[in-house]
């Protein structure tokens, strides 16, 4: 078999982007390895469901490290130790500096849960629900030195509904996103995102 290519997935709580990967993974659909998963929070589920896996699973507070360099630092240390071409941001509720971004330059992918770029940062769903917004749905993209800016790989809608809570819509947009950032994955995998400035054009599959 071919080398798989290797990633690392960044996680602070629940887990379930990690988890679609993973059975996606398993299910043979998507031909890539989780060497590490690396959470800002000791107590994330996450690093059960990537122990349970057998996948090494970090974490790297940022409380105990003396400044955001060297939390950054210990991140970029243990996805090197773990040969990671790709950072995934699977529900890494931290921005990332400039330097973190330089470093893996158009190497870090990030699921959003919004159309970007209407509404970025926290809480896409809460924000499109208030907003009064007919259309919601998630964005995976390329991760650059602003908040959830970068260059668009793939988006995947929902539709609002009268009678939706916070609940009912950010559970329809979770359903999308446990596609969408393995499909995201997939491609880059398959060596078909070829990114342009702000446009990430995706390749035809080789035949
Ligand atoms: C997901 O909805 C993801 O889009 C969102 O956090 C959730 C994590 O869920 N990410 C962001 O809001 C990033 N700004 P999960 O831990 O179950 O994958």
């Amino acid at each position: 078999m071919v080398n798989k290519r290797k990633i690392g997935v960044l996680v602070s709580g629940r887990g379930s982007n990690l988890q679609a990967l993973m059975d996606e993974i398993a299910a043979g659909t998507l031909n890539v390895e989780i060497t590490v998963v690396i959470s800002d929070k000791k107590d994330a589920f996450a690093l059960e469901r990537a122990e349970k896996a057998g996948i090494k699973a970090v974490a790297v507070s940022r409380k105990e490290c003396a400044s955001k360099e060297e939390f950054e630092e210990k991140i970029t240390a243990a996805l090197e130790e773990a040969g990671a071409e790709l950072v995934v941001l699977a529900g890494f509720m931290r921005i990332l500096s400039p330097a973190f971004v330089g470093h893996w330059h158009h190497k870090i992918v990030n699921i959003h849960p919004a159309l970007l770029p209407s509404f970025p940062g926290l809480d896409g769903q809460g924000q499109a629900l208030n907003y009064g917004v007919k259309i919601a749905g998630c964005t995976v993209h390329f991760v650059d030195e602003g908040t959830d800016s970068g260059p668009i790989i793939l988006q995947k809608a929902v539709p609002v509904l009268d009678d939706d809570t916070h609940d009912t819509l950010a559970d329809r947009i979770l359903e999308q996103e446990h596609k969408a950032l393995p499909e995201a994955v997939r491609l880059w995998s398959e060596g078909r995102l070829q990114i342009e400035g702000r446009h990430v054009k995706v390749l035809p599959a080789e035949r």
